[in-house]
């Protein structure tokens, strides 16, 4: 077994999702899709549990990553609790089934809506981002006559050394309040009516390969809890953040695995008898999905060969905005010591971004046949877009041998129905 299992494997020859055929999900639902293993979810959420053993402790799903409603179910009856961070997530946390006291409110822009709703529905605790925002939650709490429980984001600046759009835990990035000013802050705090302080939060980026920054970041963490609990503050609980990063590129990354992300929470903060929270967004759904896709051109350009998808930018846009890496597999197993040949593998959208990698190695493939992006579970469909009026695709799930439609495509009436034609314009 690789030091990380999913469940997209070829067998015969051909890929398949657990025990179920690409091509028979392809023929079932068109492409593009994007399609989820029910084992690998399971799996990589229980890692997680499991490396947290013989603490007191919760895993918040961080469903940014994955937010559909059967990813949601199955997450919520494996016992998890969910990370949101807005009102639309909120709702859908409760429509999967999680109740309030597994729903941490995180984000540095929540509205007043959303804390109401928050506040009226049930609420774990709100991870607060600065002073302004605990101004308006004490408010709002007070308004409604309740008190909400909140930690304060810290920022611990540390580097994260990971892509800049996902770096958040240093000075410089818009989130949390510097670790240095924690204590007037938290003083501020408790002095608000409306809130009641339990403990600490801090997360410092996504995708990151190394425990390093996190033994940093968690270090400082463990002094400040002892800071403010010598300030008379409550600090029983640490919501220690995302992070861990995913191997996007097998043949040569080998990111920490939860078992040791584990063993270094037990060795940083273990002795402060906290309660420990941890929301894996990314671990947990990203190499539990892949997009299949189906060539529609092989392409001659000037020195290259374009490898033209029906999948595209708008489907996958972590390629074309952040140069992510995906593996990009045939559905149908080449042979071994099969001819490899360069490709630059695109998209249909009108601009030259749409553009998956350049100069990819592959074996030759041709016009209707199938391939697959790998670790495409987790900022996938989630991120997805109408541009060009394509429609969002499908997602469906996978459990051993069945599989379900769990997002249906739009028709291209129910996509132009959703816009309305001003009285004025009407002829
Ligand atoms: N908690 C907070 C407060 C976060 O901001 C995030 C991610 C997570 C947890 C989950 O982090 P994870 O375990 O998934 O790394 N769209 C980007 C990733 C953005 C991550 C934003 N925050 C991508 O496609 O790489």
């Amino acid at each position: 077994m690789s030091r990380f299992m999913d469940h997209f494997l070829y067998k015969d020859g051909v890929l398949h999702a657990e025990d179920v055929a690409i091509a028979e999900i392809a023929e079932a639902v068109g492409t593009p899709f994007y399609v989820y293993s029910t084992a690998t979810l399971t799996r990589h959420f229980r890692l997680f549990d499991e490396a947290l053993e013989g603490m007191d402790h919760l895993v918040c799903y961080a469903m940014k990553a994955n937010s559909n409603q059967a990813v949601l179910t199955l997450m919520a009856s494996l016992g998890a609790g969910v990370d949101v961070v807005s009102g639309g997530e909120y709702l859908r946390a409760k429509a999967a089934g999680f109740s309030g006291d597994r729903i941490v409110f995180s984000g540095v822009g929540k509205t007043r809506e959303e804390m109401r709703l928050a506040l009226e529905g049930g609420i774990r605790q709100f991870n607060v981002e600065s002073e302004p925002e605990m101004e308006v939650l004490s408010e709002v709490a007070e308004s409604l006559g309740v008190v909400a429980p909140i930690t304060v984001r810290v920022n611990p600046d540390v580097d994260a050394k990971t892509h800049e759009k996902i770096a958040t835990g240093k000075s410089e990035n818009k989130f949390g309040i510097p670790i240095a000013r924690s204590r007037e802050v938290y003083a501020l705090a408790a002095s608000l009516p409306g809130l009641e302080v339990i403990g600490i939060d801090v997360h410092i980026g996504s995708q990151l390969t190394s425990l390093e920054p996190y033994e940093q970041a968690y270090l400082k963490v463990a002094e400040l809890t002892e800071t403010l609990r010598a300030d008379g503050h409550q600090i029983k609980r640490l919501d220690l953040g995302g992070g861990l990063g995913i191997p996007y590129e097998r043949s040569n990354e080998a990111p920490p695995l939860p078992i040791e992300y584990g063993a270094l929470v037990k060795r940083t903060l273990g002795h402060l008898d906290c309660e420990i929270e941890i929301e894996p967004g990314r671990l947990i759904a990203g190499n539990a999905g892949i997009l299949v896709s189906e060539v529609i051109y092989v392409k001659s350009g000037e020195g290259r060969d374009f490898l033209i998808l029906d999948a595209a930018m708008n489907d996958l846009i972590r390629p074309a905005m952040y140069g992510a890496y995906h593996d990009i597999l045939p559905v149908v197993e080449a042979d071994a010591g099969a001819e490899q040949q360069p490709y630059d593998i695109v998209g249909p959208v009108c601009e030259s971004g749409d553009t998956f990698t350049k100069n990819r190695p592959m074996p030759k493939v041709a016009p209707g046949e199938l391939v697959a992006f790998r670790s495409a579970g987790a900022y996938g469909a989630v991120m997805a877009s109408e541009y060009n009026t394509r429609p969002l695709i499908p997602e469906v799930l996978v459990h051993e041998h069945q599989f379900a439609v769990i997002r249906g495509r739009p028709t291209f009436d129910e996509i132009i129905n959703r816009d309305t034609i001003p009285e004025w314009l009407e002829g």
